[in-house]
């Protein structure tokens, strides 16, 4: 295998179900998201501006369970969580149970670089928002028609949705100057009370950056991710070893600890290797590597590793 090299950047689209999706207007979102983020980076731009733009076209697209699309909670509402981590110094940005972002990302980038804090949650994360001058949009404008109905269904019907579905959507990447930075951003789980966060907003679970090893973003049930540190597990890892590697040996020992686990990862390394592993049936990923070629797969293979 050629030596990894920078700049380089991976995008997970959800570990999930993916049962019932159109497959190429899923990996279409992917692959999309992978470019834009890439267009910076072979710009000269930083990965934490790559991370930020990719999560946006997710969050942007019905198909992912963040910004619009974001399932809907048990009262009907969008509830989204979001992290940008920053391999420089080691520093991160969240927000939790937001309601009127369009791009809960941007509002945790800005946590990060225009305040003196790290983490805001609910209303007065959503107060800071209008603040820092990011519009403030109704609810229902976060809430697609496919939600809608579903909701709908629920009400009539009583029955909780099944399983995971789709997921939480992410991005990592490594930029020219061996920077490392990630993104993750959820609706979080289907049908979940209203203030259940899980954990995509966690540093260290949902996402973890350090410049001098890498970058992770992590998706799947938050319960079960957030009491093993995941990422920070995965990126601790990449210790003369590529992120393919450290992506597999931290999902293996998380599999080994937490029963049933339903999970997924992604993995920049700070060398420019890229991993992602995922015990659900599919989590829709798509990457470029410093060449500029692009992949996307809906099932990552066990020997995936650049
Ligand atoms: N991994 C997203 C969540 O559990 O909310």
């Amino acid at each position: 295998m050629a030596q990894p090299s920078r700049p380089a950047l991976i995008v997970h689209g959800g570990a999930g179900n993916w049962t019932n999706f159109d497959e190429a207007a899923v990996l279409n979102g992917v692959r999309a998201a992978a470019l834009a983020g890439w267009e910076i980076l072979r710009a000269g731009g930083s990965a934490i501006e790559a991370v930020e733009e990719a999560a946006i076209l997710l969050e942007d697209d019905p198909l992912f369970d963040a910004g619009y699309g974001s399932f809907v909670n048990l009262e009907g509402e969008v509830e989204m969580d979001a992290l940008i981590t920053d391999g420089r110094g080691i520093r991160f940005g969240a927000v939790a149970a937001v309601r009127r972002v369009r791009h809960a990302i941007t509002l945790a980038r800005l946590v990060m670089t225009r305040t003196e804090n790290c983490f805001f949650a609910g209303d007065g994360a959503d107060q800071l928002a209008a603040e820092l001058g990011l519009s403030l949009i109704p609810n229902i404008d976060l809430v697609t028609e496919k939600e809608f109905a579903l909701f709908r269904q629920r009400e009539a019907d009583r029955l909780p949705r099944a399983g995971l579905g789709t997921g939480t959507i992410g991005a990592a990447a490594v930029d020219s100057a061996g920077h490392v930075a990630s993104a993750t951003s959820t609706g979080g789980t289907p049908d979940k009370r209203k203030g259940r966060v899980g954990d995509s907003p966690i540093f260290g679970a949902g996402g973890y950056a350090d410049d001098a090893h890498g970058a992770a973003s992590a998706t799947g049930r938050g319960e079960q991710i957030m009491r093993f540190f995941l990422c920070k597990e995965a990126v601790d890892a990449v210790r003369g070893i590529s992120a393919a590697q450290a992506a597999q040996a931290a999902m293996q020992s998380f599999a080994a600890r937490v029963p049933s686990p339903e999970a997924g990862l992604i993995l920049a390394g700070a060398d420019g290797s890229l991993g992602a592993v995922h015990t659900t049936p599919a989590m829709p990923t798509a990457w470029v590597t410093a060449d500029g070629q692009v992949g996307a797969v809906m099932q990552v293979p066990p020997d995936f590793g650049i």
